[in-house]
């Protein structure tokens, strides 16, 4: 079996981690698209068609599920991505994020930290909200931080300050933050530091999601689940490859040995 999981660049490789953790008989094929990272300003629009051409190419690639590792995309075009590709399960990360927020919040008020795309779209909030109307969600659209991720955190020595300045804008009663963007678990110490709130990774839920549909599958077609001693994983970057290396081993702490330039991108 194999797996298909994408994101605008490093971020998703979080949401890889967990699905490693959690599925040792399918390798996967990651495909970060880094050349037009950050997803977050962009339009509803662009972001579909670059997921729409993603998304053939991991179905050129025989994929037998994708993953959406990222919020902004999932927020933009996880409809788009299941009308057009009918043939695999595809799977994002809010509904995952936000089911384990709902079971992590006492007091029902939940924030939201995200690129300014997931914010504006309400993803969070509609789909909290759909599943138990009594939550309250703060959504605050982060604009600079996943291109800070992406070039590497150390990188800017006003990093500490502008976090800071994004996390003192979500309202001080809020029990819970999600980690909307795949980005923030690489630094997901440092908002520790500045927030004493319950932290939501969607990545963790998202990785049983995957779990399920692919279980789901073997009943269903018959193909052996066979444990693997080392799962093979394939990295697609379409920019800066040495970059994603480094802030991806530095992440992932292993050395990301199979990285190549996709030839659309
Ligand atoms: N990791 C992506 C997310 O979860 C970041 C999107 C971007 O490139 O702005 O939203």
């Amino acid at each position: 079996m194999r797996i298909g999981v994408f994101d605008s660049g490093v971020g998703g490789l979080s949401v890889l981690k967990k699905i490693k953790e959690k599925v040792d008989f399918a390798d996967i094929i990651y495909y970060g698209d880094s050349i037009n990272s950050p997803y977050g300003s962009k339009s509803i629009e662009e972001i579909q068609e670059l997921c729409l051409k993603i998304g053939e190419f991991l179905i050129d690639n025989q994929v037998n599920i994708i993953v959406i590792a990222c919020n902004t995309a999932t927020a933009a075009a996880l409809d788009v991505l299941r009308e057009r590709f009918t043939s695999v399960p595809i799977i994002g990360v809010v509904h995952p994020g936000a089911t384990m927020a709902i079971k992590q919040s006492k007091n029902k008020k939940i924030g939201v930290l995200s690129t300014p795309l997931t914010a504006k779209s309400g993803v969070y909030k509609k789909v909290i909200k759909e599943l138990n109307p009594k939550y309250e969600v703060f959504q605050k659209g982060c604009e600079l931080l996943c291109p800070m991720i992406e070039r590497g955190w150390e990188s800017n020595e006003k990093n500490t300050e502008l976090l800071k300045g994004y996390i003192d804008q979500l309202p001080k009663e809020i029990d819970t933050l999600i980690l909307g963007c795949t980005h923030y678990p690489l630094i997901r110490e440092e908002i520790e530091k500045l927030i004493d709130k319950k932290i939501v990774d969607p990545a963790e839920e998202t990785a049983m999601y995957v779990l399920f549909e692919l279980n789901r599958l073997a009943l269903k077609t018959g193909v052996k689940k066979i444990r693997k001693d080392r799962v093979n994983i394939d990295y697609f970057v379409t920019g800066d490859i040495k970059k994603f290396k480094e802030v991806g081993e530095r992440f992932l702490g292993e050395e990301l040995l199979n990285v190549y330039q996709p030839l659309i991108g």
